[in-house]
């Protein structure tokens, strides 16, 4: 039998809010029924105050995106804070949304529980020429509703009690509370970015992995690492160098590699997105997550895949079977007519892979110069949307921004800037443990994967700053 908690066993603030409002509960009800059994009141008090929370969600319950994404609703505010376009798909993605919602009356129902049979069959023969591999539709693919879905699923797939998961930090921020939620351990390393000369912008390929501290990072009890490129936060494109390290030290070490490339098709200056499967050895212990959100401008459909050897995603499949089971079969058969037309044109100038990397490197330009513009320094991006930029300078000249003591500098400036400049970034904070946060607080992330007219929004308020920087 489940064991009761009382009130001198329970010193969270979360338990005693609850316990305040369940206190409140009993005394109206005893206002309304008279003189309520003293029994019946003591029982409902103890009933009352058990540990609502699983143990699992322990310390990852406060997430500090809440506070942020609700500073971007604020009037006058120009967001480049989370990572979406504002601007509209392609339009053959879009028509083939409205082809999946008016046609075929059977996509309003359940599809295969492993993902529309299009979609996987599209997915296999589109990566498979990419990885190299003959990709099974119904045994190497799994759909999920987002890469959000293919990491949780991954997660709770092969991490174990006690298990160690390699995390690179900067990292896309639910790496360490999936990690923590399926019982892991997660283990830190950083990208730490080499000195430029002076008055050179610093670039996101400078930041570098040490590759003696990365091997101390792996034991007996590292189960995985994920890896993520194009990076979010930084916009790092891993080179292959820097991938064969990583593989070697997988196979080394016996660890399954789970790598998220939702921005794959997000690279500028000429860089080469690599994915680590097509490294010699890799494919049979690399789970590659995807997300249409990412690939077609559609972050609301919320379509994602894991590719992966059979081995690795039978367990997934236990998951999904047991969580998920179907993924909305509309945006699924959306997604397949995207790929099967992406497929027709793949390499050519008119494919979307081609021109949205285009469009958007402009964009990143853009937004470079003009932060460059009152002070800021840009660490230039190889990929995804997202840039950081250095706010030293602004950390030395005003180091008593509003807030919490305690609280890291990049967070006050975020809610500063949002405040006094009107404009919404997010705090690189955010993406680090917490022993690490001190290191990464003199940087925010901007996203640029914007609207022509959300930039010129953007450089008003950047003309208004640079204006009051003036002597
Ligand atoms: C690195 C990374 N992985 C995964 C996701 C989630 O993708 P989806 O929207 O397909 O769930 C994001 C979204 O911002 C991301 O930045």
């Amino acid at each position: 039998m489940m064991k009761l908690e009382t009130a001198a066993e329970t010193p969270s603030c979360l338990k005693i809010t609850d316990m305040i409002r369940d206190y409140a509960v009993i005394q109206a009800l005893d206002s309304q029924l008279g003189s309520f059994c003293a029994f019946l009141r003591l029982s409902l008090w103890l009933v009352m105050t058990k540990q609502l929370q699983a143990r699992r969600l322990d310390g990852i319950d406060h997430n500090p995106w809440v506070e942020f994404v609700k500073l971007a609703s604020e009037a006058d505010v120009v967001n480049l804070g989370q990572g979406f376009p504002d601007f509209p798909p392609p339009d053959f993605a879009v028509e083939a949304f409205q082809h999946a919602i008016s046609g075929d009356f059977m996509l309003n129902q359940y599809t295969k529980a492993f993902g529309y049979p299009p979609l996987t069959k599209i997915l296999a023969s589109f990566f498979g020429k990419l990885l190299g591999q003959d990709i099974d539709p119904l045994k190497n693919v799994l759909v999920t509703v987002g890469a959000y879905g293919a990491l949780f699923t991954a997660f709770q797939a092969l991490v174990d009690e006690g298990d160690e998961v390699i995390i690179i930090e900067p990292f896309f921020d639910c790496y360490e509370p999936m990690t923590l939620m399926a019982g892991g351990r997660p283990v830190f390393v950083s990208l730490k970015p080499s000195p430029n000369q002076d008055g050179e912008l610093d670039s996101s390929s400078n930041w570098q992995l040490d590759p003696t501290e990365l091997a101390s990072k792996f034991t007996s009890r590292t189960k995985a690492l994920i890896l993520n490129t194009p990076n979010n936060p930084l916009g790092k494109v891993f080179s292959r160098a820097e991938l064969e390290l990583v593989a070697s030290l997988c196979q080394q070490h016996d660890v399954v590699c789970i790598t998220d490339e939702v921005y794959q098709w997000l690279v500028y200056d000429g860089c080469q997105h690599i994915s680590i499967a097509t490294l010699p050895g890799m494919w049979e212990r690399t789970l590659t997550i995807g997300s249409a959100g990412k690939t077609f401008s559609a972050t609301g459909w919320k379509v994602g895949w894991v590719l992966g050897p059979d081995s690795l995603l039978r367990h997934l499949r236990t998951v999904h079977q047991n969580s998920i089971f179907h993924c909305p079969t509309q945006g699924q058969a959306a997604v397949a007519q995207s790929f099967e037309r992406e497929q027709l044109h793949f390499g050519q100038p008119s494919s979307y892979f081609v021109q949205l990397p285009q469009a958007v490197q402009r964009c990143r330009d853009h937004m470079m110069q003009s932060l460059k513009s009152v002070g800021l320094k840009p660490v230039v991006p190889q990929g995804s949307y997202f840039l950081i930029t250095d706010i030293s300078e602004f950390k030395s000249k005003m180091p008593n921004l509003p807030g919490a003591a305690d609280e890291p500098y990049d967070r006050r400036f975020v809610k500063w800037m949002v405040k006094s400049k009107g404009l919404m970034a997010i705090p690189v904070s955010i993406f680090c443990s917490v022993p690490h946060q001190k290191l990464f607080d003199h940087y925010i992330r901007f996203c640029f994967m914007k609207d022509e007219s959300t930039l010129q929004a953007m450089d008003k308020k950047l003309q208004k700053w640079k204006d009051e920087l003036r002597p």
